[in-house]
């Protein structure tokens, strides 16, 4: 009898076991550190070219490294695309992602393959985009307030309570902020700007560009974000006037990895190559994405912030998104400048 039963079982649990890689090959676990409707975008798109269901989680790019480590012995995810380049960098230096050389790198800016050069192939440039800040015109003349133009401007006691950036450690956007005015004004002098800035500070938000959606809704003045995401407002019409500061300003490599141990590595690739196709990049323009693609060919809209004519420092994105100066700034941050009081 137990003999029997055992072998009417046995076709099932092998049909069930020859059917599970096809499952598995029908699924992608994204995460997403961009703008909520470019991801989402690129989620629905990445479906409809493939028919692979795509299951998106949407976090900053501090949070989605954070998210990574954490899940580093059962990994969850398959790839995460969009976000800055450093925590990227930082997470192929702790191993956390997979080297791949897409046969599309040939069609990527030089920009876009170096940053996949310095870390062994483990993560890649998808677009780029100047930080600065944006103000809210209506809401400054309200208040009397001069237009700024600098980022010492920013410390200014007449600001105090209008300004509005992210928290570094979660935010990729306030953590380019905080390595781009650590370079351009040197350790010391930085971190005396980031405590006067904090004088100033309304509110450290989650997200890098909620600073710049509160000034569009007429609840904050200025924010400090990227570029394009200030341009974004304005192109949806708010009286936003997007600002590079005068002594010179950082800027972002958007990056894509491909993570570790993911359930769905064949599927993560198969995103990865798709996404760096120019007619998939030129669909940002669709969702007012802003940022300078990696793909040559892909077309950037006329209101784009104009790299050109920013004056950009030469961000050095091997040190500061290493783990350990990545690590030790943030650190300093919430010791020396959150902690203070306002
Ligand atoms: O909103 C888009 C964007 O600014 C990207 O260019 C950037 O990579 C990302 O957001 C950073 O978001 P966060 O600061 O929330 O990590």
């Amino acid at each position: 009898m137990r003999k029997t039963r055992l072998l009417l079982l046995a076709p099932v649990v092998l049909a069930a076991s020859t059917l599970s890689p096809a499952y598995a090959a029908e699924k992608l676990t994204y995460y997403c550190s961009a703008q909520e409707d470019w991801c989402q975008l690129m989620a629905t798109g990445f479906e409809e070219a493939t028919g692979i269901k795509v299951s998106m989680t949407r976090k900053s790019s501090g949070e989605t490294l954070a998210q990574i480590k954490a899940e580093a012995s059962n990994p969850k995810g398959d790839i995460w695309w969009g976000g800055t380049g450093d925590p990227h960098l930082q997470a192929a230096e702790e191993g956390l992602s997979d080297a791949y050389e897409s046969p599309l790198r040939a069609e990527q800016h030089d920009w876009a393959i170096r940053q996949s050069e310095s870390a062994s192939n483990q993560t890649m440039g998808i677009y780029s985009g100047a930080l600065g800040y944006g103000y809210n015109e209506d809401v400054l003349k309200a208040n009397d307030l001069p237009a700024p133009q600098c980022w010492k401007d920013l410390l200014k006691p007449e600001y105090k309570g209008h300004v509005q950036m992210a928290n570094p450690n979660s935010s990729g956007t306030a953590y380019t902020t905080l390595a781009t005015i650590v370079q351009l004004f040197g350790e010391e002098e930085g971190f005396e700007f980031m405590k006067g800035l904090h004088k100033n500070i309304n509110q450290y938000t989650k997200s890098g560009s909620a600073p710049i959606k509160a000034a569009a809704r007429g609840e904050n003045t200025i924010g400090i974000v990227f570029l394009h995401d200030a341009v974004k407002q304005a192109a949806s019409g708010f009286p936003i006037k997007a600002v590079a500061p005068c002594e010179g300003t950082g800027y972002e490599i958007g990056g894509m990895s491909l993570i570790k141990g993911g359930r769905n590595p064949e599927n993560a690739r198969k995103f990865y190559d798709w996404a760096l196709q120019a007619d998939v990049q030129t669909r940002a323009l669709e969702v007012k994405a802003f940022q300078v693609m990696s793909n040559k060919s892909a077309t950037s809209s006329p209101m784009a912030p104009d790299l050109a004519s920013i004056k950009l420092i030469d961000y050095d994105f091997k040190k500061y998104g290493s783990s350990a100066e990545r690590k030790r700034l943030l650190k300093k941050w919430d010791d020396e400048v959150s902690v203070l009081p306002q």
